[in-house]
Formats: C-alpha cells, sequence, structure tokens
C-alpha cells in the first residue's frame, strides 16, 4: 500500500524502523461525534471516510478512532461487548475496511483505541460468570470477591468509582438471593477484567492481531495504568488533600497519591507481551498509553523500549499557563520520556477534559472529568480562552517529539457550557446525580458546514448532543483558506512543522528569556519560537515571521512586537548557541 506525505518516506509497508510514530501529529476522531453519513445523528464510520481527505488537508499524520466495537454505548462505547465486531450504530466491517483503506491511500495511519481494563457488562464474558457459580473460571475473567460483614452485605473494600458512587456491585444468585460483588472502576456497566488470569491474557492478543490483520497501524490503550491491582485489594487511605477533592481521575490527586488500583507494577508485563504481538507484524505499529499517573518520571515507565512506544502528557495538558510552568512540563517532559529513548508527547485536548479554547480561561480548577454546565462558577471568557488556545497551540506544534489533536480543536471550539440537563449522557452526571457535568460539553458533534443541517454534521440536521447556535461561525468552511482563521493557522504550523523537520529536532532555550516571568522562547532547528504568556507586548527577536497566532505590530523601535497571550514562529539564519 503506497504511503505518502509522510516525512521519512513511509513508502513501504515492511521497513521496520522508521518508528513514524516518533514525530507525528495523531488527529482525534470521536466517532460519534464527527461525521454522520446516514443521518440519525451519530457519528458513523462511513462519515468519517468522506471527511478524511479534510484530514489530509489539515497536515496530520494518522488519525486516532475511538471506539467503534459493538457495544451498548452507555460510556459511548468504552464499554465493549464485542471487540472484534463493529457496532451497528458505526457501520459495518466493510465501513472499517474502506476506511482504513482510503486512510492509507491519503497518507494517514489508522489507530485503533482498545480497551482492556474492563468489558460492557453485556461481553458475553460477563454474562457467563453471571451465570457460573463463585470460585468458577468464568468468574475469575472477572473480579468477583465476598462481602464483608456478617451476611457479605458491604462491599468488599471502599474503593470510589472514577464516575461516583461505590467501585462494587452485588450480583444476584441463581436461587435469587444477594451473593458476590464485582469490582468496576467506571461504570457499573463496565466490569474490570482480572488481568492476573492467562486466559484473558490469551484472548486480548487474539483481539489485538484481529485488528492488526485488518490493517491498524497501532492501538491507543484505553486505562493503561488500571488493569493490575494491588494484591488483596486492600482500602484505599487517602491523604487528606485528596480525600477532600473526591478521590477521583484528577491530575492532582495523583500528584500526592498512588492508589492501589492505579500503576501497579505488574502492568508492565502485559505492555511487554503487547509490543511482542506488535513485532509480529510488518511496518511499525504504535502503542499509545493512556496512563493517569504522576510524576512524568513514572508515565515514562510505560514507554520503555520493550513496551509502548508512547504516553500521553497529562501533565502538559494540565500545566499552568505561565511561563514558568510551561518550561518546567517542557523541560521534565523531554527529560523523563528522552531516559527512556521514547520521544516527548504533547497534547491539549481529548474526549474527557474540558476543551482548552475554554480551559485555559478558566479561573477555578477543574480536574478531569467533571466539567463545566450551566450552573459552574467562574465560567470562562470565551474570547480570551481562544486566543490563548490559538498560542498554546502554536508552541505546542513546535516542540520536538508527537502531538495530538482533538477533533473540533482546528476549528477553536469551546466547550459546551449551555446543554441543557435533558441532553446529558456522561455516565459522570447519572453517578453523581448532577453534582459533576461530566464530559458531555466536549463531545458535542462538530461543525463542517455553515449553513448546511446540523452545520454539516448529518445531512437530516440530528444531532445526539445539540449545536450551539453561535457555531457556525466555527464551520470549516467559514475557516478554509481564511487568513487569520484558527484553521489556517493549524494548516501552517502543521506545514511548516513537517516542512521544518521540528519533530525530529531539539528544543534549546533562548538564554535571554530563559528566566523570564512572561516569556516562553526557544529554538528548534531554524525556528525561533516565542510565546508571550505576560500582560505586556514583547518585541520578537530578528527574522522572518513564519507564524503569528495574533497579528503582530511594528513597535516604536520599529520592531514587530507580540501581544500577550500569542504565539510567534521566527525564521533564523542565526545558528544555535550550542553551535557555535
Ligand atoms: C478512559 C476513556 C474514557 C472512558 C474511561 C473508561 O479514561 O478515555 O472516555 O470513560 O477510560 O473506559
Ligand atoms: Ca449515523
Amino acid at each position: 500500500m503506497a504511503r505518502k506525505g509522510n516525512d521519512k518516506g513511509n513508502g513501504k509497508r515492511n521497513d521496520k524502523g522508521n518508528e513514524w510514530w516518533r514525530t507525528a501529529v495523531i488527529y482525534q476522531i470521536y466517532p460519534r461525534s464527527f461525521a454522520d453519513a446516514n443521518g440519525d445523528g451519530i457519528g458513523d464510520l462511513r462519515g468519517i471516510t468522506s471527511r478524511l481527505p479534510a484530514l489530509q488537508r489539515l497536515g496530520v499524520d494518522a488519525v486516532w478512532l475511538s471506539p467503534f466495537f459493538r457495544s451498548p454505548q452507555r460510556d459511548a462505547g468504552y464499554d465493549v461487548s464485542d471487540y472484534t465486531e463493529v457496532d451497528p450504530l458505526f457501520g459495518t466491517m466493510a465501513d472499517f475496511d474502506r476506511l482504513v483503506t482510503t486512510a492509507h491511500d491519503l497518507g494517514l495511519r489508522v489507530i485503533a483505541d482498545m480497551v482492556p481494563n474492563h468489558t460492557s457488562s453485556d461481553h458475553k464474558w460477563f454474562q457467563e460468570a453471571l451465570a457460573s457459580p463463585p470460585g468458577s473460571p468464568q468468574r475469575d475473567r472477572y473480579i468477583f470477591r465476598n462481602g464483608r460483614g456478617r451476611n457479605g452485605d458491604r462491599p468488599p473494600n471502599n474503593w470510589r468509582s472514577v464516575f461516583g458512587g461505590s467501585m462494587w456491585d452485588r450480583v444476584t444468585g441463581a436461587d435469587g438471593q444477594p451473593e458476590q460483588w464485582y469490582l468496576h472502576i467506571f461504570d457499573s456497566s463496565q466490569p474490570d477484567l482480572n488481568w492476573e488470569n492467562p486466559w484473558v491474557r490469551e484472548r486480548f492478543k487474539d483481539i489485538l492481531r484481529f485488528w492488526l490483520d485488518r490493517g491498524v497501524d497501532g492501538f491507543r490503550v484505553d486505562v493503561a495504568h488500571g488493569m493490575i491491582k494491588k494484591a488483596g485489594l486492600p482500602d484505599y487511605r487517602p491523604p487528606k488533600a485528596v480525600a477532600s477533592m473526591g478521590g477521583g481521575q484528577g491530575q492532582k490527586d495523583q500528584e500526592v497519591d498512588d492508589p492501589p488500583y492505579w500503576g501497579q507494577d505488574g502492568v508492565h508485563e502485559i505492555w511487554r507481551e503487547w509490543h511482542e504481538v506488535l513485532a509480529e507484524y510488518p511496518g511499525d505499529r504504535v502503542l499509545c498509553a493512556e496512563a493517569w499517573v504522576a510524576p512524568l518520571a513514572k508515565v515514562a515507565l510505560w514507554v520503555r523500549p520493550d513496551e509502548m512506544n508512547q504516553a500521553f502528557n497529562f501533565d502538559y495538558m494540565f500545566a499552568g499557563w505561565t511561563a514558568k510552568d510551561q518550561r518546567r512540563v517542557i523541560d521534565e517532559s523531554i527529560a523523563a520520556f528522552g531516559a527512556v529513548g521514547a520521544p516527548a508527547t504533547w497534547v491539549l485536548s481529548n474526549h474527557d477534559v474540558i476543551r482548552h479554547a475554554s480551559r485555559l480561561a478558566l479561573g477555578a480548577d477543574s480536574p478531569q472529568g467533571d466539567g463545566i454546565g450551566p450552573r459552574s462558577k467562574g465560567k470562562p471568557d470565551p474570547v480570551l480562552g481562544l486566543r490563548r488556545a490559538r498560542a498554546a497551540t502554536a508552541l505546542m506544534l513546535a516542540l520536538p517529539g508527537s502531538a495530538y489533536l482533538y477533533q473540533g480543536e482546528e476549528l477553536g471550539l469551546p466547550e459546551v457550557i449551555e446543554l441543557p440537563d435533558s441532553a446529558r449522557q456522561d455516565p459522570t452526571w447519572f453517578r453523581t446525580r448532577g453534582r459533576k457535568y461530566g464530559r458531555d460539553g466536549c463531545r458535542v458533534p462538530i461543525p463542517w458546514e455553515a449553513a448546511a443541517p446540523a452545520y454539516g454534521f448529518s445531512p437530516t440536521g440530528a444531532s445526539w448532543l445539540p449545536q450551539p447556535p453561535e457555531w457556525a461561525a466555527y464551520a470549516r468552511d467559514r475557516q478554509e483558506g481564511v487568513p487569520g482563521s484558527t484553521l489556517t493557522m493549524y494548516e501552517t504550523a502543521l506545514r511548516l512543522r513537517r516542512g521544518k523537520r521540528l519533530g525530529s529536532g531539539t528544543l534549546e532555550w533562548l538564554p535571554e528569556f530563559a528566566r523570564s516571568t512572561a516569556v516562553v522562547a526557544f529554538r528548534n532547528r531554524d525556528v525561533v519560537v516565542v510565546a508571550n504568556l505576560g500582560r505586556a507586548w514583547v518585541t520578537l527577536p530578528e527574522g522572518r515571521i513564519l507564524l503569528e497566532s495574533e497579528p503582530t505590530h511594528i513597535g516604536r523601535n520599529g520592531r514587530p512586537m507580540l501581544a500577550p497571550d500569542a504565539t510567534a514562529w521566527i525564521e533564523t539564519t542565526e545558528r544555535p548557541a550550542s553551535a557555535r
């Protein structure tokens, strides 16, 4: 299969060792919200295929598809009931094959989303476990335990679900009496698999091979920090600061603590086995970890040479919008990933967090997954948010390593805050009885054409979450070819990034700004990047301006000036300090 448009001439499929993922920009497609071909208001595979040329024009290297496997959709597909089938909601296996072929013909790689920590409770294995007695091999595929207390009517331990409520639910035995409990880190419809069980491990190797045989270029691995639990399943005793924040999946939590279900050493054995499975296949396939652990040096354990290839950099995602925080997290990331020979990765948005065009203007802290809604205090200023988002993205796309984009961020989409309660679907919203809004606000179907029904998302105008009226202004056709639009800025940044090989470059801080409280400034190959996170305009270094997230102005000194909350790329002929 011909591959075009990649940096290192990825023409052949059989060439091991080009490791395309080291510098790739990977675009996350959230299938239900990307493009709907059949008009039922839910995005589907045929919709995705029809829109792939737009992603090629954008200039990304790969797409990652959130789950499209058979699922009752209680957690939007992260609750899989059959790992080797396409959910009819999204289409057929033939639709998937055509998606992969089309993507490959366009020079785009395809990454699938594997969900091994838990299945749906509708999965055949869980149904078999329920129908089998305690102690049976079928039960041993999941985590069943007797309850505490005289009648076993208290859960086996005190763990709390990431989505709210207990992490345990009790089942009813064949005699109609309450019986054992099963563990679910997420919704009660997402029972955790028992990864100590070799049978489970073998099944997943088969599943990986199934999709590798169909041509996928790798996997994003869901909850890659959760699959092994601490032996004996001891109670979790969070430090006080954590307890007051609800002990959820929030970034701050893990900075101070390691719950007994996250980041246990045993997970690494699994990744070594998966590494071997991918190595059986021609070409370079990628494994990317979703591992919410801290600090970054611990995340780097997931990407040691015999494990996965990439891990999302959530420290970067949540770093404060200050020059000091940005420099610190960039330094730490390059050091931590570099220490194990892995590329640094960068990400600002995904389907679980508040879109960065809103998050960067939020006053209050908002842990992952909590969301914001009509009754939230301190709603973000959309103008400031977008301005900062553009500046942050322009900074990110100049960094060496690999970057992840989330669908719609290239349009500058904000979080949808004013979703009516009745439209919300995230299990977090239900399990916390509306105390947390959850993640629906970043999952609203994206706008393609300002004047079309559902802004071109769906031919019938249907949309599983309502799109706000002001989204016409963000539609892709309003931004394509428009100088200064967010889409144009992304396209320019991606074109330059590829042309100037910034992904495989090295970062060098500009000494004159190295301690600045307002400015982040570095050089990567022949590009100097200046981001102004302060309040005053900043004079730019000499050189031709290649990209600006906000228009620069000529100052009284005759030099171009950069506004607050803006980033510029400048071409320089001056040799880097290291080469002098
Ligand atoms: C991951 C997914 C999230 C999902 C959860 C449970 O964090 O990104 O969307 O709800 O896992 O599968
Ligand atoms: Ca559809």
